[in-house]
């Protein structure tokens, strides 16, 4: 068994650590505090080539495998999971629909345009009354000649606000169960297509989340990806390897916070000692630490089993639950250490701990990663 990264992993991590560092941070505060989504960030990072990091080369992405990705979630998630999430689902929910079950068509009309050339991808399965039970949506694409109309309202959509197009799951047959789901690539600016309400959130607030309103859009048919009927299975299978992104997401959260409270523990003196010399905080960053390293193996190992072409729906659900526990876990701690000072903007492991929340809960709760799991178990 070999845990030693390789010289591209290293080249991507060093890459994007020193943009993180001196390109992301500096803005983090303000961006979380106004809700402000970090436009020059993402554009630069598609220039970079971090906006299609897994697409192949031919359609204008960066070729990368999953661990770097992985990594390049990560380290940019350690100073702010607002851009990672806006990446998370620009490199994978958007593409991997449309790459693994989409036409030529658009393959070559999408994925270069998301890829680095300023377009950004969003996904949208949820629905205000079909959130874990993803099959009970009443979005509906009616066939219409060479078109589907389509009618409804999504929401929770990450990047709803900026994206440029939009994966969209809609019910082409309401009597075929799930087997009546069927997904296309729907463009802004498509007549009968707006955006609602920009959500107010807890955290991640330099991402946008909004709903998606349908009102007799007309999609034409050549937008269908794959089959019609086969739209479920589309977002499932997709969702298996969106959830290493976030995943990745939490670890890189959980090791920002943990850093920030190892330093604070060397620097803070009460009763004459730095803080970090009492038990009660060094076992604390031992516990942490030793989170995060076992959340680092289980992340990192489901982007391997992606790239060995292996079956990852039960490892990636493990990852996703186990890591956004951690995060949740590690930024709390993180800000106890703090004290007061934890619990001011200033010092950003509130906005961690806040941010860390989400990771709990999007592309699929972690009740929703247990059911995965624990059905995978007794199936065997
Ligand atoms: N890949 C492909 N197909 C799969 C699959 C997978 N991982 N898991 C199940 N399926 C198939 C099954 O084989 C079955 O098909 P057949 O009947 O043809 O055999 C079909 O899907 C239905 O399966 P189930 O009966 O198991 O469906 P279910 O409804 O009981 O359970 C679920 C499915 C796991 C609960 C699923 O609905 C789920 O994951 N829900 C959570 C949804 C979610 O993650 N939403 C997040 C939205 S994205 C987001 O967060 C927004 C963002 O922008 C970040």
């Amino acid at each position: 068994m070999n845990f030693q990264l390789t010289e591209e992993q290293i080249m991507v991590r060093d890459t994007i650590r020193d943009f993180a560092r001196t390109e992301i941070k500096p803005g983090v505060i303000e961006r979380d505090e106004k809700a402000e989504f970090p436009k020059e960030v993402i554009k630069k990072l598609g220039e970079l080539g971090f906006m299609g990091m897994q697409t192949p080369e031919q359609y204008g992405g960066s070729g990368l495998d999953t661990v770097s990705y992985t990594i390049a979630l990560e380290e940019i998630a350690r100073v702010d999971a607002s851009t990672a999430v806006i990446l998370s689902v620009n490199n994978s929910l958007f593409p991997n629909a449309i790459l693994k079950f989409g036409t030529e068509y658009l393959k070559e009309k999408y994925l270069p345009q998301v890829g680095g050339l300023g377009k950004l991808g969003a996904y949208s399965l949820s629905e205000p009354q079909s959130g874990s039970d993803a099959k009970a949506m009443l979005t509906t694409a009616t066939k219409d000649g060479d078109s589907y109309i389509l009618n409804g309202t999504k929401n929770w959509v990450t990047n709803g606000i900026s994206s440029d197009y939009v994966v969209v799951f809609a019910k082409t047959d309401k009597n075929a169960g799930h087997r009546g789901i069927s997904a296309f690539v729907v463009e802004k600016g498509w007549a009968g297509f707006s955006t609602g309400k920009k959500e107010d959130k807890l955290g991640i607030r330099g991402s946008d989340t909004s709903e998606l309103i349908f009102e007799n859009c007309r999609v034409p048919a050549e937008n269908l990806i794959g089959e019609e009927g086969q739209g479920f299975k589309i977002a499932l299978a997709t969702l298996d390897a969106g959830r290493i992104g976030i995943a990745a997401q939490a670890l890189g959260i959980a090791q920002g916070a943990l850093e920030k409270a190892i330093q604070y523990a060397n620097e803070r003196e009460q009763f004459n000692k730095k803080i970090g010399e009492f038990q009660g905080v060094s076992f604390k960053l031992a516990d942490m630490a030793t989170r995060v390293d076992a959340a680092r193996l289980l992340v990192y190992r489901a982007a391997w089993m992606k790239d060995a072409g292996m079956n990852l729906g039960e490892k990636a659900s493990m990852a996703k639950m186990f890591a956004s526990d951690t995060a949740m876990y590690v930024t709390t701690e993180a800000v106890q250490i703090h004290g007061g000072y934890g619990y001011i903007r200033e010092f950003e492991v509130e906005r961690m701990m806040r941010d860390a929340k989400i990771t709990q809960i999007y592309e699929g709760t972690n009740e929703i990663q247990r059911l995965v799991i624990s059905r995978h178990l007794l199936s065997n």
